[in-house]
């Protein structure tokens, strides 16, 4: 099983509207799909109870005390994860998964919030180089704004503990056709083509990333 990881320990992130658009997608490939909410806020089983049966059935699944049950036939697990995650709890999640995207919201205070939590995974010794791969995702970027470029700037100079370059994958714009999705279950793979097309642009690299064998680690 496939098990992709949406952390940031920062609220409003992101984290949702990339679980549950990558659960959309991987779905509509005609996956078996499992999101698991590890939010007590629950945006994302909100999601999956707001979709349409008429769309890809995705399973749900909530974090208990016991863990996480997950449907046996599932092929991709995403995982949405809570605010303010740290030590013990940040290290069990990123322990579990083979892949991390971490959104990152273009503010100065997302920013900062994003360069102490690469400094506390980076402190986590052997947990990462070879055991996950993990990606930045700009998120909610209006271009042509100087913060945008500076986010753009951080993400793309960041380096893993090894030297190497940390993946920054993709810059998503701040549009409502997230809210429109969210709003009714879907996915912008979802919605009108012709209303989504630079949307779904934007997330190509992602798609693509997270199709191929680059964000598996080779164990
Ligand atoms: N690219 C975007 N464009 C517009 N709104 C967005 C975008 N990404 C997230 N949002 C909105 O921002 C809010 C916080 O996003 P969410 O995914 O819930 O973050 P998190 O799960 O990290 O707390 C939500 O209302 C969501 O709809
Ligand atoms: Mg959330």
């Amino acid at each position: 099983m496939r098990i992709i990881l949406v952390l940031n320990p920062k609220g409003g992130s992101g984290k949702s509207t990339l679980a549950t658009n990558i659960a959309g997608y991987f779905s509509l490939q005609g996956k078996v799909v499992t999101l698991a909410d590890c939010d007590p806020q629950g945006s994302s089983r909100d999601w999956l109870s707001l979709r349409p049966k008429t769309h890809s059935l995705i399973n749900g699944a909530v974090l208990k005390k016991e863990g996480l049950k997950i449907p046996d036939k599932t092929e991709i697990l995403i995982m949405d994860t809570p605010a303010g995650l740290k030590d013990k709890r940040l290290k069990k999640f990123i322990a579990q998964a083979q892949t991390m995207v971490v959104p990152v919201i273009a503010s100065p205070i997302d920013i900062r919030a994003a360069e102490r939590f690469m400094k506390q995974i980076f402190s986590f010794k052997g947990t990462l180089n070879n055991r996950i791969k993990i990606a930045t995702v700009a998120n909610r970027v209006r271009e042509d704004t100087l913060i945008a470029a500076r986010l753009e700037y951080y993400l793309d100079t960041l380096k893993l503990p090894n030297g190497k370059k940390l993946p920054f994958i993709t810059m998503l714009r701040a549009s409502q056709n997230y809210i429109r999705a969210a709003e009714k279950g879907l996915s912008i793979f979802e919605l009108a083509p012709s209303k989504t097309y630079y949307d779904r642009e934007q997330w190509e690299p992602l798609l693509r990333w997270l199709s191929s064998q680059r964000s598996i680690p080779s164990r």
